[in-house]
């Protein structure tokens, strides 16, 4: 086993040696960047990443700055790269860190549990800010270890535990790197076969594509938007019951003068 591990390793950085993909997040350690590029990265394109990522650093450089913009800044900031939900948990993270932790990322996802960073973006922050020897295993890292080792490898307790025997220690970081670039551009789930745990379900006509245009009325509006507005956009009442409903459980708009606003706006 210790001899297939050693291989393993050196297949994985050799080919990081030679391919590795000039991303921005990967000219810094600095664990507030790795945060915004981790959260934009769970659930959007590398490609449509890059310059969103730029962007919200220049607006916002600190966890302090981005604690200090209102909800409605940030959703605006957020448009377009989808699961508003993701913004918003973000921001509220960035209060809580600020607040209760001095502002110190590394520091606060090291002690705590952070309300809205799973796991995983917990570990991949500690990992690309810090060199830490702890795994982060996602979609693409899965797919390697079960191409690798089998089926054997799939289930979630086993695959932490592989993951960890697999990890060249001191070199997290690095190993991390090669192994996202490994899976997203050569071991690709068309070549191999293997499906991700979740898939995003169809875009168009979903209550998802609903709620983000809803979401998009909201942050454009000055006021609170009336129901007559919100059913131009879909005829369906139980449709657009549900999209609102989600939005108000998920924090994301609330009920306001026979309309919806944006939480905190129009108080
Ligand atoms: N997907 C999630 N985290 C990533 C990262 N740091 N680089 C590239 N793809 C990623």
């Amino acid at each position: 086993m210790d001899a297939l591990i050693r291989r393993f390793q050196a297949k994985i950085l050799a080919f990081y040696a030679e391919k590795a993909r000039d991303l921005p997040w990967r000219h810094t350690t600095e664990a507030y960047a790795i945060l915004v590029s981790e959260v934009m990265l769970q659930q959007t394109q590398v490609g449509r990443v890059v310059e969103r990522y730029e962007r919200w650093l220049a607006r916002w450089p600190s966890i302090r700055a981005l604690a200090a913009a209102s909800l409605h800044e940030v959703l605006q900031e957020w448009s377009g790269l989808g699961y508003n939900r993701r913004a918003l948990l973000l921001h509220k993270a960035a209060g809580i860190i600020v607040a209760e932790h001095q502002g110190d990322v590394l520091l606060a996802l090291r002690s705590t549990k952070i309300p809205g960073i799973g796991p995983y973006t917990a570990a991949a922050v500690r990992i690309f800010a810090a060199n830490e020897d702890i795994v982060a295993v996602d979609t693409n890292i899965r797919r390697i270890f079960i191409h690798e080792f089998g089926r054997d490898a799939a289930g979630p307790a086993r695959l932490q535990e592989l993951a960890m025997q697999c990890l060249p220690k001191g070199r997290s970081r690095e190993w991390h790197n090669a192994l996202m670039d490994y899976g997203a551009t050569f071991l690709t789930a068309r070549s191999t076969g293997i499906k991700p745990l979740s898939r995003q379900g169809r875009f168009e006509g979903s209550v998802r594509q609903l709620r983000g245009k809803v979401m998009k009325a909201l942050i454009a509006a000055e006021r609170p938007v009336g129901m007559k507005t919100l059913s131009t956009m879909e005829p369906d009442t139980k449709r657009l019951r549900t999209a609102l409903h989600g939005l108000v459980r998920d924090g994301l708009a609330r009920r306001a003068h026979g309309g919806y606003s944006l939480p905190g706006r129009d108080t």
